[in-house]
């Protein structure tokens, strides 16, 4: 399942930027504009034009909460060689990870991998178009700018229906020339529980035909949490902090304060300082999480199915077949089935 396609059906001002692109070439652009805007279908639309006229192109897929490009909750960058119907069809050479599909508190990781892939497609296309999420106004606002500001894109083309983005062209015009065009009459509106389905499609997609891996975690770095840094807690401080909040710990580091593991052993609300951290275990199990290489980029993704404390060892379900070259596991912020279904989003401070 797929919002945006290609069309040919455009008004004159998509094909005078088609021009003006073309013949401004190397560059890069960067889209931007409200969810349902017609910032893929652009993207789309001027991929394969800019293909046709002999232009070597890239897709850089940012927006991480709707994206066409497989997997979800990353970045991904493609290089499509023939004209193509729609982002599924394009394969993602390199990823880099976000962990979530809301993206509001991963500002820093937006930007980082935006730029990131921005430089890698540089080195092989002369024309990178960047899709962006739909998040333009609040942290949203900042987060373009960010992006603006370590990307540099030579043009931003601005999608508005009624002139909204005035105060974003004005903040992201100090880093490149900024276009502003009309939304499409066209574009349709999808509902909460139609972008939903969307990436319910996706996960499934991508999870088909994964199977569990097991990690050791003395090889492979557990990143992107609090947890598994500082030293182990000793045995007089665990028994401490179960007989105090009536908790089974199931692990705890201690670093520049207390991290535990626990389960519930009674409902007591909890007061306790900023020196303790406390993850329940279930908020654990089919988290999202990222493998990634020595690049800091991201060739899979996998779903968290159980840790082995003791043992050392972490199941994960993934598409991955091999652990060669992976020296991270990162936490995302979200929990999901391979069968599709969100489970619910994490806060960045909750890990
Ligand atoms: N120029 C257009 N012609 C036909 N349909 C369009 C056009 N622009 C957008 N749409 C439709 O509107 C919806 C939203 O467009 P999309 O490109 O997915 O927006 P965005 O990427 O900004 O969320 C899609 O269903 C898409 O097919
Ligand atoms: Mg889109």
């Amino acid at each position: 399942m797929n919002k945006a396609t290609y069309t040919v059906e455009v008004p004159p001002d998509r094909v005078k930027l088609v021009e003006e692109l073309s013949s401004r070439a190397p560059l890069k652009l960067m889209i931007v504009g409200d969810t349902d805007s017609g910032k893929t279908t652009l993207a789309t639309f001027l991929a394969n034009e800019l293909i046709s006229l002999g232009h070597s192109v890239a897709i850089v897929d940012a927006d991480v909460g709707q994206k066409g490009i497989l997997p979800p909750a990353t970045i991904s960058l493609a290089f499509p060689e023939e004209p193509f119907e729609s982002f599924a069809e394009l394969t993602g050479v390199a990823h880099y990870f976000i962990g979530t599909v809301s993206p509001s508190q991963f500002a820093g990781e937006m930007a980082v991998g935006v730029k990131r892939l921005t430089d890698m497609a540089l080195r092989e296309a002369d024309v990178v178009i960047i899709d962006t999420t739909g998040f333009v106004s609040g942290i949203g606002a900042e987060m373009k700018r960010l992006k603006a500001e370590l990307v540099r894109p030579d043009v931003m083309v601005l999608l508005e229906r009624r002139n909204e983005l005035g105060g974003l062209a004005k903040s992201l015009s100090k880093y490149g020339e900024v276009i502003r065009l009309g939304v499409s009459e066209l574009a349709r509106v999808h509902s909460r529980e139609e972008r939903r389905e969307v990436r319910f499609s996706k996960w499934r997609a991508y999870f088909k035909g994964a199977s569990p891996i097991e990690v050791n975690l003395g090889e492979i770095q557990v990143t992107g949490t609090s947890l598994f840094s500082g030293r182990p807690l000793t045995v007089e401080e665990k028994a401490l902090l179960e007989e105090l909040f009536k908790w089974v710990i199931l692990a705890g580091w201690k670093g520049n304060r207390y991290t535990v593991v626990k389960a519930d052993v009674e409902a007591v609300p909890h007061h306790y300082s900023r020196a303790l951290q406390a993850v329940d275990f279930d908020r654990l199990s089919n988290l999202l999480v990222g493998f990634i290489d020595g690049d800091g980029l991201c060739p899979s993704l996998g779903v968290l199915k159980w840790v082995n404390f003791t043992a050392g060892t972490a199941q994960v379900l993934t598409p991955l077949d091999s652990l060669n070259g992976i020296e991270e596991l990162r936490f995302g912020r979200m929990r999901v089935l391979e069968t599709g279904e969100e489970l619910g989003l994490l806060r960045r401070e909750e890990l």
